[in-house]
């Protein structure tokens, strides 16, 4: 089948589908056997920068499950170690960084990102646009909001208190950060599509902290300068807790605005405004639950993403570690043979 006619491909573009498509946020990763046998004593980042492992790992849950898009195994941090800042991606806690950006100086490591800075990024890309056939590949990157507060705090944080400090405190510091970190950024998803990727995903994970009017002023115009610069493939952008952002991140210029569990996607759709599709939201914690819980609580996101001018299903967030691989691939199933 030709790329351009792929379900996922087209719901991002808010056209006929012949039936809702459906991937999972982290689908790759440690809820799957055969990823965690791969990764036995390879350090997460030494794994996003081998080409072979970086093509198993994509390939796993699109073998598996059949979903129809196949999310690049890599990780946000990855272009801020290519450019040698020093971090490190702790099992079980996270990005951590050894010297958080606190000041103009420390501005100095966050150089430009170069496209040989990332080689294994561009040869697995390559790689994996022959093995996926006909199944869209999703390149993506960190928004500059979330990828600073790693760098800010210096790992994961709760309420952003430092990152929200410089915010507010020193806004000529801050714009220059989110500045260099867009940079980085683009650079970073033009390598992916220029490699072969179909689409890219912005995540901003940790967006939510924000209040709208400090994402219009602080956030906004940084983002926009990254939508602009993919134009040329389906751009997803996700955050989580972003019910009160949703009419904001409509203005950045995603085509697809991910929706988390918080709020119905009929309510979204609204939110959002007209001239984009929405991405999600069954919340993850549902698939931990028995089948019947799950299907019925898919039918209903399912029912409520009708109200989307477009509908790829997801979860809210990513695939919590402790789901059974078993009811992602009824899940997917049951997607599938719901809405053709
Ligand atoms: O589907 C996929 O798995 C694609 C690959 C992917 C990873 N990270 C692999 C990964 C993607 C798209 C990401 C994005 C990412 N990384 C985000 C945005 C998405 C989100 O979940 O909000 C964020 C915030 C990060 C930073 C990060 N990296 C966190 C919070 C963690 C988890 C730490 C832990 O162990 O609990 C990581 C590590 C990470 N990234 C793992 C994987 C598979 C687990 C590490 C391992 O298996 O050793």
């Amino acid at each position: 089948m030709n790329l351009a006619d792929s379900a996922f491909l087209r719901a991002c573009r808010r056209q006929a589908v012949p039936h809702t498509p459906v991937w999972y946020m982290r689908q790759a990763g440690r809820s799957l056997p055969e990823y965690l046998k791969v990764r036995e004593g390879v350090p997460m980042l030494t794994a996003c920068e081998t080409p072979d492992l970086i093509v198993e790992i994509t390939m796993q849950p699109v073998r598996r499950y059949g979903v129809d898009a196949a999310i690049f195994f890599s990780d946000i941090v990855v272009p801020l170690k290519a450019i040698g800042v020093d971090l490190d991606i702790k099992p079980g806690v996270g990005p951590v960084v050894a010297d958080p950006i606190r000041d103009a100086k420390a501005l100095d490591v966050l150089r430009p990102l170069e496209p040989d800075d990332v080689p294994y990024v561009t040869e697995a890309i390559r790689a994996l646009t022959g093995e996926l056939g006909g199944t869209p590949l999703i390149g993506f990157a960190g928004a500059p909001f979330t990828l600073g507060s790693y760098l800010i705090e210096g790992g994961p944080s709760k309420n952003h208190d430092r990152t929200k400090a410089m915010m507010y405190g020193e806004p000529k510091l801050w714009h220059a950060l989110m500045e260099r970190l867009t940079d980085i950024v683009l650079t970073h998803l033009r390598v992916q599509i220029d490699a072969g990727a179909s689409a890219v995903q912005l995540f901003d994970s940790w967006v939510g902290a924000v209040a709208p009017d400090d994402y219009r002023e602080f956030i906004l115009p940084h983002t926009r300068r990254i939508f602009a610069g993919v134009a040329d493939v389906p751009r997803i952008h996700f955050g989580v807790g972003t019910g009160e952002l949703l009419g904001v991140l409509g203005e950045a210029g995603a085509d697809v605005v991910g929706v988390d569990w918080r709020v119905p996607l009929d309510e979204a759709a609204r939110r959002v405004g007209p001239g984009k599709a929405l991405q999600g939201n069954l919340d993850p914690a549902i698939l931990l639950a028995p089948w019947e819980v799950v299907e019925r609580k898919a039918r209903e996101v399912l029912r409520r993403g009708g109200a989307a001018e477009g509908h790829v299903f997801n979860l809210g967030h990513g695939v919590l570690p402790s789901t059974d691989p078993d009811q992602l691939k009824r899940l997917t199933d049951l997607v599938h043979e719901a809405t053709s």
